[in-house]
């Protein structure tokens, strides 16, 4: 159904990247000759402490910030080069983002909170009906069919979230970056949004990595990626355990 010709290649394919925070005299390595792939499906769970460099990688992996050094491949769409330009064209129909703050529009219901990124990327060839009833059955399947004319005022922190996924779903991506999408939940809430991120991943065979710092929340993962001080590590005791 999707306008765009599955690319071949990985989800998600870093190599050797760095990035290199300039500010006045001094420079901050955040993140150091990170190599990652993203099989097609996979789960990864970015897991590492405040300040190791989780949002930097994640940025660069969606194209919202530029490498220094090494090279970014998303669906076999080699980003490394693009202009800004085209990578607002890329963010908008390649991959999808749900950000720890949550960042709904306030004034726009669950429901036009969805369609905003069909309207956004020319509704990816949908006609405003069929974007309007894949936004109804997105918010079905996320439990918020009766919530779709709400202000994301009038939402729980729990269902704001899953709005925030239903976003990130709408276009289709191959890929769905997800930055820290449970700490501003209750653990119980928090552990639902997990749940529900993996059946949803799993059922459209979608990739997505996951940061994190919480370590009860890897187990959701087919993998779990470490980072501490810009410079990744798989981890040996959650590897391989579904
Ligand atoms: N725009 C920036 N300019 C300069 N330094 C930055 C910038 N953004 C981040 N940093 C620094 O880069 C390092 C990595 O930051 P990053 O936001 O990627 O960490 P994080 O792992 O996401 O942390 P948290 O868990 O607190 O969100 C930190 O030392 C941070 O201070
Ligand atoms: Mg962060």
């Amino acid at each position: 159904m999707s306008s765009n010709p599955a690319p071949s290649g990985a989800p998600l394919r870093l190599e050797a990247v760095r990035k290199v925070y300039r500010s006045g005299d001094s420079e901050i390595v955040a993140v150091d000759h990170a190599t990652l792939t993203v099989a097609d499906g996979e789960i990864v769970a970015l897991l590492g402490p405040s300040g190791s460099g989780k949002t930097t990688l994640l940025s660069i992996a969606g194209g919202l910030l530029t490498s220094t050094e090494g090279r970014v491949v998303v669906g076999g769409q080699d980003i490394t080069d693009r202009s800004p330009r085209e990578l607002t064209e890329f963010r908008r129909t390649t991959v999808g983002f749900v950000f720890q703050s949550v960042n709904l529009v306030p004034f726009l219901t669950a429901e036009e909170n969805l369609l905003v990124v069909a309207e956004l990327s020319g509704r990816s060839g949908m006609s405003r009906r069929d974007a309007r009833q894949r936004a109804k059955e997105l918010l079905d399947e996320l439990g918020l069919g009766h919530r779709a004319g709400n202000l994301p005022s009038q939402l729980s922190g729990g269902e704001r979230q899953r709005v925030a996924i239903g976003r990130a779903l709408f276009n289709r991506p191959a890929l769905v970056l997800f930055d820290e999408p449970t700490s501003a939940l209750d653990t119980k809430i928090g552990e639902q949004v997990m749940e529900l991120i993996q059946n949803e991943m799993r059922s459209r065979g979608t990739a997505a990595v996951i940061v994190t710092h919480d370590t009860r929340m890897t187990h959701y993962a087919d993998r779990t990626v470490r980072i501490v001080d810009g410079v990744l590590s798989d981890d040996p005791v959650a590897a391989g355990h579904p």
